[in-house]
């Protein structure tokens, strides 16, 4: 099978370039800023070269991990979000209408509000910023076509040393003495990246279509998760300091008691953050 994976310099598309990749699927991907040549330009707000870039790979089944994800930025520049966000995923979604073939779209927990998590599929939305709504808006266009799996992911990571990890980022933190505040207030379930791919290509062989949560099995607070990295890797987790939501004035609102489950046990996922491997993170 040829898979096209819209975004594959980020960070959800490089796990899925490298788990299809590690069992022989033929993978070609697109990047937009980054400068990685393995990686077609492509600009998903622009109609000729979505279009260009299925003619180029023929593919059986389109990967958009593209996004603008983040949420400040979005809350602040609302139009480019749409493009990005709503319109560029229902471009792509046109191109895989015409040629009648499946797509996976990455949405988020962010498209909920944060009051009684976690939250299932078949959970009302209510998003509080910005990006959740386009995600939500993009999730009922896309869903439109049958041929649409909407994965929805929380709080990703993985064992990549790129800046985009949070796991990453608190690492570099630590080594360089950088103090440390953690939001003792916000709960959410972290996912690691190549487990959710693996689910995902999983649902898509299995012919799942709809929305699916691929989220980690654990529900805890980003000061846990946090002080927990810390300790996972030898570092004393009271470096880690708590801090309140209230005491960030942020552009976007967050989901407080966020976090999601799934419906179908088929596609959990196990792993938690004593399974990753650190070895290229420090
Ligand atoms: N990260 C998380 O914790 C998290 C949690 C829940 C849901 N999600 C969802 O998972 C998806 C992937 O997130 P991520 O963490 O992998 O984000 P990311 O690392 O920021 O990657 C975003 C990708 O989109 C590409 N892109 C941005 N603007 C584009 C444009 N105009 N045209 C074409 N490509 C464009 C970027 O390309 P360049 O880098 O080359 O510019 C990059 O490859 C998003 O849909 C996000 O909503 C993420």
């Amino acid at each position: 099978m040829r898979h096209l994976v819209f975004g594959a310099s980020g960070q959800v598309g490089g796990a899925i370039v490298r788990e299809l990749g590690a069992m022989g699927e033929a993978v070609a991907g697109t990047r937009h800023s980054g400068s990685d040549d393995r990686y077609h330009k492509v600009d998903i707000t622009q109609e000729a070269s979505v279009v260009e870039a299925f003619s180029a790979a023929k593919p059986d089944l389109v990967w958009i991990p593209a996004a603008l994800p983040n949420v400040d930025w979005c809350e602040e520049h609302p139009d480019d979000s749409w493009a990005v966000n709503v319109e560029g995923p229902a471009r792509i979604m046109e191109q895989a209408r015409r040629a009648d073939i499946p797509l996976v779209f990455f949405s988020t927990d962010y498209v909920f509000d944060g009051t009684h998590g976690p939250y299932v599929e078949t959970d009302a939305v209510r998003p509080l910023q910005t990006y959740g709504r386009h995600k939500a808006e993009a999730e009922q266009q896309l869903l439109q076509y049958h041929g649409t799996l909407v994965v929805r992911p929380a709080w990703i990571y993985s064992g990549e040393p790129m800046p985009r990890n949070f796991v990453f980022r608190v690492l570099q933190d630590l080594k360089e003495g950088r103090p440390i505040r953690a939001l003792a207030d916000q709960m959410n379930t972290p996912t690691p990246a190549g487990p959710m791919v693996r689910q995902a290509w999983q649902a898509v062989r299995d012919s799942f279509r709809g929305i699916l949560h691929l989220a980690g099995p654990e529900r805890l607070s980003r000061l846990h998760l946090v002080r927990r990295i810390a300790q996972l890797s030898g570092y004393d987790p009271d470096l880690v300091q708590p801090i309140g939501s209230a005491a960030l004035s942020l552009p976007a609102q967050r989901p407080l008691d966020g976090g999601l489950a799934t419906l179908f046990p088929r596609y959990a996922i196990y792993e938690r953050l004593e399974d990753l491997d650190f070895s290229k993170l420090s």
